[in-house]
């Protein structure tokens, strides 16, 4: 795997090797799928000598840990890059120095020395010389033959490696074919025979920061009614500057959408472009789900039953609230709301045996966290919490309290999961009924083995292949994932 840069690379594989305190010591854990508002902070242990590894540069060890879960670890981002604040040495220190925190990307300037600063920079300009994107994405990991996991042997089969951008969600057509989402404001048709098409017709998007187009699902009935659901990022009409979390329903034929309706809008709009959520799931009865996140305003929204942020909503196909929502009757409460007190949960799936909807949510610095929602549940966001804060400071002492669910699950430090299904179907054996979840910041498919609600083990799937943002299981019975840099929708093929 010519994946990263050789002594990243030799890095990675001394790394998934270490003990964990190590880990844990040296991780500035990012969060989201694309940024943070929070500034960051040398934890107090990285000066440990343990962490000092042989061959391989400081700055490289501080890039990857700090800045390739945002940035790429092959640095993709910043290679023809058109550059926003200019990529002279001064301008790219500056950058890191004062950050731009509204936008997701941190100040460094109390985190780092002057050295260290100057070493990112050189780092930067050194790797990304000379290079295009296409010689970066040919180093892709060669995807072919068989990868064992502990339970099951399977390869990968690649149906697009084309997905201009950040593919984000997957939904499969009755007839085979795939809809995928691009963060960047598409739509796009993977047909049987493997063509990508764009969808016309989708409602004005803003793609800025974490927001943009976001998930894809299909109507439980797709096949009489044709109603797909799309959530996105929405500008306020009367301030420009704001936005919000909307869902929209539309009728999809062939290639373009019609009768697109906005059902959903998160309330307030906010000039923050972080933290929006956005997964769509249907539960069993027909009920939509949606996940929106707190926007980067944890004390402000997810404990308060009166905005829609932070929060899980629950809507009839159409938008309409149902009257049996847990505060429904409740005065002053958004009617919609299901559960409370999350943060960003881009992750939204329906258990295949219970019917219960999971949620999966990026902690601050640690504390990812994966939770089972029931009507009426606070997740306790940001009162108790695993995690930290970026500048390594605590918010809370707490990670529990009465009234406040534990999650079923936590990453300290954190992986960044975006996209997660439960395997169901029986092609796969003993993966059945585990939790796969995608991980942004270790490009790996993380398998949660479950027994019931517990899990009981964990194991690291593809590790290097890329920012994974969604996992999905297809209505044909197979696991999918979409991996971006080059965008590709791959389908997990179980070897016998
Ligand atoms: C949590 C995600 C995140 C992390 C972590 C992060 N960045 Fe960024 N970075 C961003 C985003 C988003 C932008 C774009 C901001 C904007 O356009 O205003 C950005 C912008 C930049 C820029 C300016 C690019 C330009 O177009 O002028 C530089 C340089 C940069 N980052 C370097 C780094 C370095 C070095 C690190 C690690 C020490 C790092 N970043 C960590 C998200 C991140």
């Amino acid at each position: 795997m010519a994946l990263w840069p050789v002594g990243i690379k030799k890095f990675y594989h001394y790394f998934t090797s270490i003990a964990s305190f190590v880990l844990l010591g040296l991780s500035l854990v990012l969060s989201g799928c694309n940024g943070d508002p929070e500034v960051s902070d040398q934890p107090e242990d990285a000066e440990d000598p343990d962490t000092e590894i042989g061959d391989v540069s400081q700055t490289a060890l501080i890039y990857r840990n700090n800045c390739g879960g945002c940035h790429g670890q092959n640095l993709i981002s910043f290679v023809e890059r058109e550059w926003t604040y200019g990529n002279s040495p001064e301008a790219i220190l500056t950058s890191i120095q004062v950050g731009y925190p509204n936008n997701g990307m941190p100040a460094y300037g109390n985190t780092f020395s002057e050295q260290e600063l100057q070493g990112l920079t050189d780092y930067i300009l050194s790797e990304i010389e000379g290079k295009t994107k296409a010689m970066v994405e040919a180093e892709n990991p060669d995807l072919s033959g068989s990868t064992a996991s502990d339970d099951l042997t399977f390869r990968l089969e690649t149906l697009t490696d084309e997905i201009p951008g950040v593919p984000w969600g997957i939904a499969q057509l009755p007839d085979g074919a795939f809809l995928i989402t691009e963060r960047g404001g598409r739509l796009f048709l993977i047909s049987t025979n493997r063509e990508l098409v764009e969808v016309m017709g989708l409602p004005e998007i803003v793609a800025e920061g974490q927001g943009g187009l976001l998930d894809v699902v299909l109507h439980p009935n797709f096949e009489n009614n044709s109603y797909i659901y799309l959530s996105y990022t929405a500008r306020n009409p009367n301030n420009a500057s704001e936005r919000t979390t909307a869902v929209a329903r539309a009728t999809f034929s062939g290639n373009s959408l019609d009768q697109v309706e906005n059902i959903f809008t998160a309330l307030p709009y906010l000039s923050s472009s972080i933290h929006y959520g956005s997964r769509l799931t249907f539960d069993t009865d027909g009920y939509l789900y949606v996940s929106v996140g707190d926007r980067g305003n944890r004390d402000a929204y997810p404990q308060s039953l009166d905005n829609h942020l932070g929060k899980i909503h629950r809507i009839r196909d159409d938008g309409q609230i149902p009257n049996d929502n847990p505060f429904f009757n409740v005065q002053g409460a958004v009617s919609s709301i299901y559960t409370y007190g999350t943060r960003n949960p881009q992750g939204l799936t329906r258990h295949p045996v219970t019917g219960a909807i999971w949620e999966g949510e990026h902690g601050p610095r640690g504390g990812d966290e994966i939770n089972r929602l029931a009507a009426g549940n606070n997740y306790g966001w940001p009162v108790i919490s695993y995690g930290i804060n970026y500048d390594g400071t605590t918010f809370t002492d707490l990670t529990e309290m009465a009234g406040m669910e534990q999650p079923i699950h936590y990453w300290t430090p954190s992986i960044a999961p975006c996209g997660m299904t439960f395997l169901s179907g029986d092609f796969y054996g003993a993966w059945e009924n585990d939790l796969f979840v995608s991980s942004l910041k270790f490009e790996h498919l993380h398998r949660l083995k479950m027994d019931g609600n517990t899990v009981t083990g964990q194991e690291e799937l593809l590790e290097g292949i890329g920012r994974v943002r969604d996992a999905s299981m297809g209505n044909d019975g197979y696991l999918y994932i979409v991996v971006e840099g080059p965008g590709r929708l791959i389908r997990l093929v179980p070897e016998q």
